[in-house]
C-alpha cells in the first residue's frame, strides 16, 4: 500500500530535501525544518538526480550516519547534487561525504567524540549569524571520523578542541558542512543554526503550518473527489478522528464514516464516538455493532496472531458490506502517516514484522477504491496540531494509541464477555487516575492487561481465588522503543486499591517494569 510520496502535493510549496545516510536523527532533521515552518521530506541517500530535480527542492540536507566514507559499500549520494545550484548542508557523516567528494580528507583513526562540546565560531556571516553566544556555543557531537583537510574552495567557519575543522563553507556554491548535530536539543542554538540555513542561505519564506496544510489539503481533496463519495473507517483514535474532520470540512455530506464496534473497545468508547460525530458534528456516520460476530469468531482462540487475523478479516468483511450500502463510493480515506511511508523506503529498509498491525489493508484493491491519504506527509504530532487547528476536542487529540485488535490482545488467552467487563473497568480506573495525577499526557501509552491466571487472596475473612490485572505504562517517542513509566508509588497504590476494591473478580494488581526492547508494549 505504500507508494512513493506524491509529488503533486508538494508543488507550489517550499521543500527541503533531507537525504538519509542512516543516522538515528534523520527524522529529527526533517521535523526541525518543519517546526521552523518549511516543509521537508526525508528520502534515502541514493535518491536519483531526476527524482531530486522533479521535487524542485529549495535546499538539500545530508544527514549523519554510522558509516565511514572510505569503507566499501558506504552510502554516497549522486554526485550531481553539488551542481544543482541550490544550497547543500552536510551534518556529521554528511559533512564527511562533502569532504570526500570535493577534495578534502577525512581521518578515520581519530578517537570517537560523543556528547557535549564547545564550538568556537570563526565566521558568523551566515550559518552562525545572530547566535548571541560571543563566539562560543555548546553543541552535541557523535562521530568517529573527522575532517583533517578542507575540500577545495572551502573555508573553515568553526572549530572545537577535538575537531579543528568542525564547520565548513563554500560561499560561492552555498555548500556547508557541520561535524556536530544541530537537530538535537542538546545543541543549544541548533534551531537558530538550521533557521539560518533555511532563511538566510536557502532564501525560504516559511509559513508551512497546520492552518496552511488544512487549506491546501482541503482544496486538493475537493478537486480529487469531484462529486463522488468517500468512505472512512472512524475508530475514534487520533488519526481517524482528525482525518474525518478534515474530510468533512473539505467535502461535507460526501463523506461517509463507518464506526464498527468490534466488542473489543474500551469503556464507553463507541458511545463517545457516536455522541461527538453524529450528534455534535452531524456527520454521515454509520454505526455497526458487530460485537457478537467478532466475539463468536474469537471464541476459544488463544494465539495472538490468529486473533489479529480473525479481527482484521472480519473488519474488512463488515466494512465492505456497509460501504456497498452507501453507493457511488470511489474513494477510501486512510490515516497513513509519514513514518509509515518512510519506513518502507528508508535507508534501513522495511522493518521486520514482529506483530502484524492490521488496518483496512487489502480493501482498496478488493473494492476497486482509490485511496485518499492526506497525512502521508505528516508526523503524528503534526496530525495533532491539525486536529487542534480544526477545533477537535482535546480528549480526541491527546489520546494514547490503541491497537486495531483492541482489548483482544490485552486479554491473554481466550476472550469472553466476562473478561472484557473486568478489563474495561480496570482500564478505566487506571486511565482516570493517571489523568487525575496529571500523568496521562506525559505517558506514551498506558493500559491494563488481564492475565490468564488466578491467584489466592484474602478479602475480609474470605479466601479468594481471582484474576490478576497487570498495569502497563510506557514513555516513548514513536512506539519503536519504550521505557516503562516511573509512576509515583502513591499513584500506583491508589490505582491498585481502587481496582481490587471496585472491580469484581480481581484480587491482585502488578506493574510491568519491562522496556522495549526486549519486551514489546502490548503483551500479545
Ligand atoms: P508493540 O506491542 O509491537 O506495539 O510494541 C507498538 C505500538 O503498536 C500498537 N500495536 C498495534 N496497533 N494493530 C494496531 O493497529 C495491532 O495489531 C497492534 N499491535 C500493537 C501498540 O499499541 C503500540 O502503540
Amino acid at each position: 500500500m505504500n507508494q512513493p510520496s506524491p509529488i503533486n502535493s508538494m508543488q507550489n510549496q517550499e521543500l527541503i530535501l533531507v537525504l538519509d545516510f542512516g543516522s538515528q536523527y534523520s527524522q529529527l532533521i526533517a521535523r526541525r525544518v518543519r517546526e521552523l515552518g518549511v516543509y521537508s521530506e526525508l528520502h534515502p541517500f541514493n535518491l536519483s538526480i531526476d527524482a531530486i530535480k522533479e521535487r524542485k527542492p529549495k535546499a538539500i540536507i545530508l544527514s549523519g550516519g554510522p558509516s565511514s566514507v572510505y569503507e566499501e559499500g558506504s552510502p554516497h549520494p549522486v554526485s550531481e547534487i553539488f551542481d544543482l545550484e541550490i544550497p547543500v548542508l552536510g551534518i556529521c557523516y554528511g559533512l564527511q561525504v562533502i569532504a570526500y567528494r570535493l577534495g578534502g580528507e577525512v581521518n578515520t583513526s581519530v578517537k570517537r567524540e560523543y556528547g557535549p562540546a564547545e564550538l568556537f565560531i570563526d565566521d558568523d556571516a551566515d550559518l552562525f549569524a545572530n547566535l548571541n553566544e560571543k563566539g562560543m556555543t555548546n553543541v552535541w557531537m557523535s562521530h568517529g571520523d573527522a575532517l583533517t583537510k578542507l575540500p577545495i574552495n572551502f573555508e573553515r567557519i568553526a572549530h572545537s578542541s577535538n575537531s579543528p575543522i568542525c564547520a565548513i563553507r563554500n560561499k560561492e556554491k552555498r555548500i556547508f558542512g557541520v561535524q556536530f548535530h544541530p537537530e538535537v536539543v542538546h545543541t543549544a542554538k541548533g534551531k537558530e543554526i538550521i533557521g539560518n540555513y533555511l532563511f538566510k542561505i536557502a532564501g525560504c519564506q516559511g509559513g508551512w503550518n497546520a492552518g496552511s496544510f488544512i487549506e491546501r489539503k482541503s482544496n486538493e481533496i475537493r478537486s480529487t473527489v469531484g462529486n463522488q463519495n468517500v468512505i472512512c473507517a472512524l475508530s475514534g483514535g487520533v488519526d481517524s478522528s482528525v482525518l474525518a474532520v478534515l474530510l468533512h470540512k473539505a467535502i461535507g455530506e460526501q463523506l461517509y464514516c463507518i464506526h464498527i464496534n468490534n466488542g473489543l473497545m474500551r469503556k464507553n468508547e463507541s458511545e463517545n464516538v457516536i455522541k461527538l460525530y453524529r450528534d455534535t458534528y452531524r456527520f454521515n456516520l454509520d454505526y455497526v455493532d458487530a460485537s457478537d460476530v467478532f466475539l463468536d469468531r474469537l471464541n476459544g482462540i488463544i494465539d495472538p496472531e490468529r486473533k489479529r487475523k480473525i479481527i482484521g478479516e472480519t473488519f474488512i468483511e463488515i466494512f465492505e458490506a456497509e460501504a456497498k450500502k452507501i453507493g457511488r463510493v470511489s474513494f477510501l480515506a486512510q490515516g497513513t502517516l509519514y513514518p509509515d511511508v518512510i519506513e518502507s523506503t528508508s535507508f534501513k529498509g522495511p522493518s521486520h514484522t514482529i506483530k502484524t498491525h492490521h488496518n483496512v489493508g487489502g480493501l482498496p484493491e478488493k473494492m476497486k477504491l482509490k485511496l485518499i491519504e492526506p497525512f502521508r506527509e505528516l508526523f503524528k504530532d503534526e496530525v495533532r496540531a491539525v486536529g487542534k487547528a480544526l477545533g477537535l476536542p482535546e480528549e480526541f487529540i491527546v489520546r494514547h494509541p490503541f491497537p486495531g485488535p483492541g482489548l483482544a490482545v490485552r486479554i491473554l488467552g481466550d476472550i469472553t464477555k466476562d473478561k472484557l467487563i473486568i478489563l474495561r473497568e480496570a482500564d478505566d480506573i487506571f486511565i482516570s487516575e493517571l489523568r487525575k495525577a496529571c500523568l496521562y499526557e506525559k505517558i506514551w501509552q498506558a493500559f491494563a492487561v488481564l492475565l490468564p491466571v488466578q491467584t489466592v487472596g484474602v478479602m475480609g475473612d474470605q479466601r479468594t481465588y481471582d484474576n490478576v490485572i497487570a498495569l502497563r505504562a510506557v514513555t516513548s517517542l514513536d512506539g519503536m522503543t519504550a521505557d516503562w513509566a516511573q509512576i509515583p508509588p502513591e499513584v500506583l497504590a491508589k490505582i491498585s486499591s481502587r481496582i481490587v476494591n471496585e472491580v469484581r473478580g480481581v484480587n491482585r494488581v502488578v506493574y510491568d517494569i519491562s522496556s522495549k526492547p526486549p519486551s514489546t508494549i502490548e503483551w500479545e
